[in-house]
């Protein structure tokens, strides 16, 4: 496997930092990140090169890609600094609900731009990313762009960018709903006199093992869950309350509605 070719990380906090750290397990050749966060430090390695600002990146310096992961709301200040690698470089952005259209706003005309939703489980390299490609995207970006999106996890890609609404309602959010039944199983667990300890080794376990079960599985996730439904005992009463039309099939349902909805109104 050859090293990556020359990259540019702008913002290297939770995300950027996990994609910096799956890019050199796979091998980094040279990396500039910019970063105003002293944290940023902790990920020096040969090769990679911590700057505080765009002004400090050499004028010679031109990287393959420009992976683009400060926050959204940062953009308009940030992003111009970097329209210069524009023409040259993709520009591959994981910035929640920033359009190709408004990025490009801030990067110039020619700027060739992929706009990717990952999600945290990134962290330990068992992350989701969906990926949509804007029309000045050449096949060798798309290929550059799929190995350095692959290094946290699954790649998927899709060609309408409107679907990104429900997949940041769906897998980019979606942690924090396990994260949640998570708590929820282990407050339960508490009411039923569970000491402490065991309500939250219980559910943590419970949640941590399910997800490897599902992993070592092709099987359908509703075939696993009838292989622990046994006909008129425990797990088939509780699976009743939770199945209710009006549980959690509609809460569900209009829980990831919501969110698509908020994410269509925060696009810009
Ligand atoms: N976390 C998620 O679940 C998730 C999921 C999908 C997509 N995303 C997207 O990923 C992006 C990053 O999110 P995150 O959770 O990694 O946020 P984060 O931890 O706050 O990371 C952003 C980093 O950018 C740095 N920064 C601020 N100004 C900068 C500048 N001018 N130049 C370079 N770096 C600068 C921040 O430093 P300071 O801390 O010093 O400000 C911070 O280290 C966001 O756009 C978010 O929408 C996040």
């Amino acid at each position: 496997m050859s090293a990556l070719p020359a990259l540019l990380l702008v913002g290297c906090g939770k995300m950027g930092g996990a994609l910096l750290s799956g890019w050199r397990e796979r091998g980094i050749s040279t990396a500039i990140v910019v970063d105003p966060a002293p944290g940023a430090a902790e990920l020096a390695a040969p090769g990679i090169k911590i700057t505080a600002s765009a002004q400090e990146i050499p004028p010679d310096f031109t990287p393959a890609a420009v992976i683009l992961a400060v926050k959204p709301q940062a953009a308009p200040q940030v992003l111009p600094a970097y329209g210069r690698f524009a023409g040259q470089a993709v520009f591959i952005s994981i910035m929640a609900g920033k359009t190709i259209q408004s990025i490009g706003q801030m990067l110039g005309a020619d700027a060739a731009i992929i706009r990717a939703m990952p999600n945290t489980p990134a962290a330990v390299r068992q992350g989701i990313t969906v990926a949509v490609a804007g029309s000045l995207v050449t096949e060798s970006q798309h290929a550059l762009a799929d190995t350095l999106l692959a290094a946290t996890g699954g790649v998927a890609w899709v060609t309408e960018e409107s679907l990104l609404d429900p997949v940041t309602a769906i897998s980019g959010g979606g942690p924090a709903y396990v994260f949640l039944l998570t708590e929820l199983l282990e407050k339960a667990a508490l009411e039923q006199g569970i000491p402490p300890d065991l309500a939250r080794l219980l559910a943590r376990q419970t949640i941590i093992g399910s997800g490897a079960l599902l992993a070592g599985s092709t099987d359908d996730a509703a075939n696993l869950r009838i292989a622990v439904t046994s006909p008129g005992g425990t797990t088939e009463q509780a699976l009743a309350v939770l199945r209710a039309d009006d549980a959690w099939p509609k809460s569900i349902s209009a829980a990831i509605d919501a969110a698509t909805k908020r994410s269509q109104e925060l696009q810009g």
